[in-house]
């Protein structure tokens, strides 16, 4: 993690105090007799802990680590693991670790952008949920019911199986769990017909502090709430959600047009810009810059990428295209249709002619570092700052993507208070920057880091302000955070609270003191409960 903040540096003085204090009779070592005299012998708690004793410990560590910079030597590593199978083992983590004062980070596929599932500065243990991961459609009311460890490719696929007509809206990127990516928003390339995932949830179970678990109705309306987007987990332990699933034609229509500044991307892009979020609800066009060394003699150039999604066939795409955006030239030829299963393949962008079987394939180890941040934008950028910002790109060696997706249509029409997501009408796109690099070490790292951070202060001028909105899926500690193991003010919440979500904190801030008054689910960016908490 980021050795230079002074909270993150307290929080590892308290570690070692609270280690010290320990050794002579450490309180964690009655963690697994715990866990043993709280288990049914139906499932033995010794299948599913770790401890650094267990040879497998790291490797079952890193199998859901998706970011190389959480994955190093100097990462701290959990006292324990536990992958549940079961929601008894759920429960007696949760009261266990309670008992002996160790934090619980839930994780779920691990994607999370700066690892708070899987790390923490004070000892913890970390709750695996992957092996939860049944999902059980029922076609004749359009509803399934998805454990938290399953993934969207699972999902997908599952949906597919049934039936080539409906889908779910949710991410592109199908490795990621739906217990972190629903709880957190969770979008994709349906976000402008349908909303978000979790403008599409109708029930869900979760597991409280004391080990109780509760459903819709015996949760009541305000913890629902914010469990679909205030981040899970503040909360609970997300265990399954029931979702409503949307139609979509048999054939969708996909393209990936290119074009570099030389070309007049920044005239693309502009125009863009002022079509995208108003184009018939069907239409999903992502604009992608990156910097690329295919400008005149091989020199480098930004290149930005518009990746689309047509709910329908290119007959009817290419007329509409022409009339609203000819900027964009689509042509004919650069549209492929297939069904939408085979569309899930293209956008997470796997090679052509990938089965779609890769849906249910485990990720592999990740080969990247990376840093991310995200902006809301609600005026369109003037040209000469587009210009200024490819050339920032070009000039500090920009490694990744910047990501800009169309807001509008259904988006606009759902009110900000009506899930703690905030980001709704008002919002021409929201921009995802992803900066990523392979070298190790942590000099490599800080010139990253670094230079995500200045060009993100270099688009202050073009972005929301007060507050500049963040996305919760997107997470960056950068934006304001707390250390879980000191005594925050509210104040310091509101910080990072105010970016993600708004208005809708202080209902977060209610929910979380009646559902986890004493504070037991917490993070660096979690919800804290009104005062008086230890
Ligand atoms: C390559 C990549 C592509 C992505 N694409 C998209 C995209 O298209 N759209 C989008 O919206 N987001 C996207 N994301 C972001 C992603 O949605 C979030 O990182 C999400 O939180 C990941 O969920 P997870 O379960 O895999 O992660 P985890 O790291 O396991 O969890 C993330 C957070 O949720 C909490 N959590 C996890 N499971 C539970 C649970 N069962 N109960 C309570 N809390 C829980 C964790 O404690 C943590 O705080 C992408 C991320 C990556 C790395
Ligand atoms: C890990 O080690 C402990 C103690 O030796 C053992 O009880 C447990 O079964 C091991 N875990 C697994 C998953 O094998
Ligand atoms: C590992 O095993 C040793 C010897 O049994 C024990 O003293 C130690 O506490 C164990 N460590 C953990 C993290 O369980
Ligand atoms: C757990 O907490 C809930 C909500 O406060 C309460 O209704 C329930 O009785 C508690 N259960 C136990 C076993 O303490
Ligand atoms: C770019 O725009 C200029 C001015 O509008 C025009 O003259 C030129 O032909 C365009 N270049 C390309 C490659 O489209
Ligand atoms: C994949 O390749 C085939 C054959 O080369 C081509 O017809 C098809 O359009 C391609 N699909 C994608 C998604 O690029
Ligand atoms: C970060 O980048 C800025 C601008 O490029 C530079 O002035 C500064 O020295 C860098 N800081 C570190 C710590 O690398
Ligand atoms: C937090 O506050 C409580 C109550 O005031 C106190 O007992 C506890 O020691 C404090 N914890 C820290 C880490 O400061």
């Amino acid at each position: 993690m980021k050795a230079t903040s002074p909270i993150l540096l307290l929080g590892l003085a308290i570690l070692m105090l609270s280690l010290s204090c320990a050794i002579p009779n450490p309180v964690f070592n009655n963690f697994f007799p715990c866990l043993s005299s709280h288990s049914s012998p139906l499932y033995p708690i010794s299948e599913v802990f770790y401890t650094s004793n267990n040879s497998s410990f790291l490797s079952v560590l890193h199998s859901y680590i998706r970011n190389r910079r959480f994955s190093t030597s100097a990462t701290p590593k959990p006292f324990a693991i536990v992958s549940a199978k079961h929601e008894f083992h759920i429960q007696s983590t949760l009261i266990c670790a309670k008992q002996c004062g160790l934090q619980v980070r839930i994780r779920t596929r691990g994607h999370d952008y700066e690892g708070l599932s899987y790390v923490s500065q004070v000892p913890f243990v970390v709750l695996d949920m992957f092996n939860l991961r049944s999902i059980d459609i029922d076609m004749s009311k359009s509803t399934a019911w998805v454990q938290a460890g399953a993934t969207l490719g699972e999902l997908y696929y599952r949906i597919s199986e049934k039936s080539n007509v409906h889908a779910f809206p949710a991410g592109v990127c199908v490795g990621v769990g739906t217990g972190g990516h629903f709880s957190g928003g969770g979008y994709g390339n349906l976000m402008r017909k349908y909303g978000l995932s979790v403008d599409n949830i109708i029930d869900a179970k979760l597991v409280i502090v004391n080990g109780t678990i509760l459903n819709r109705e015996s949760m009541g309306e305000d913890v629902f709430w914010a469990i679909r987007g205030g981040g899970g987990a503040s909360f609970g332990v997300i265990l399954s959600w029931k979702i409503k699933l949307v139609p979509v034609p048999a054939k969708v229509t996909v393209f990936n047009k290119k074009w570099i500044l030389e070309n007049n991307a920044t005239d693309v892009v502009y125009r863009w810009q002022q079509v995208a979020h108003k184009l018939p609800n069907e239409i999903f066009t992502r604009a992608v810059a990156q910097v690329v060394n295919g400008g005149q003699k091989g020199k480098e150039t930004v290149q930005v990428s518009f990746v689309g999604h047509f709910l329908g066939q290119s007959n009817s795409l290419i007329p509409l295209m022409n009339e609203r955006f000819p900027e964009l030239g689509l042509l004919q030829t650069d549209c492929i249709e297939m069904s939408w299963i085979e569309c899930t393949i293209f956008w997470a962008d796997l090679p052509n002619g990938t089965s779609i079987d890769a849906l249910l394939k485990r990720a592999s180890e990740p080969d990247i570092f990376f840093k991310a941040k995200s902006d809301y934008v609600k005026k369109t950028i003037p040209k000469a700052g587009l210009e200024s910002i490819w050339k920032l790109m070009i000039e500090i060696g920009f490694r990744g993507l910047m990501q800009w997706n169309p807001y509008g249509g259904r988006m606009s029409e759902i009110l900000e208070s009506e899930t703690p997501f905030p980001h709704r009408a008002g919002n021409i796109f929201q921009i995802l920057y992803f900066v990523t690099w392979v070298e190790e070490g942590t000099v490599v790292s800080n010139h990253y880091i670094n230079m995500t951070r200045t060009f993100y202060n270099a688009m202050t001028s073009y972005v929301s302000k007060d507050p500049r909105e963040a996305f919760l899926n997107y997470r960056d500690l950068d934006i304001g955070h707390a250390s879980p193991n000191s005594n925050e003010s509210l104040s310091s919440a509101k910080v990072y609270g105010a970016k993600y979500f708004k208005e809708n904190f202080d209902r977060l801030v209610r929910v979380k003191t009646m559902v986890d008054p004493d504070n037991f689910f917490k993070n660096e960016q979690s919800i804290p409960p009104l005062p008086p908490y230890v």
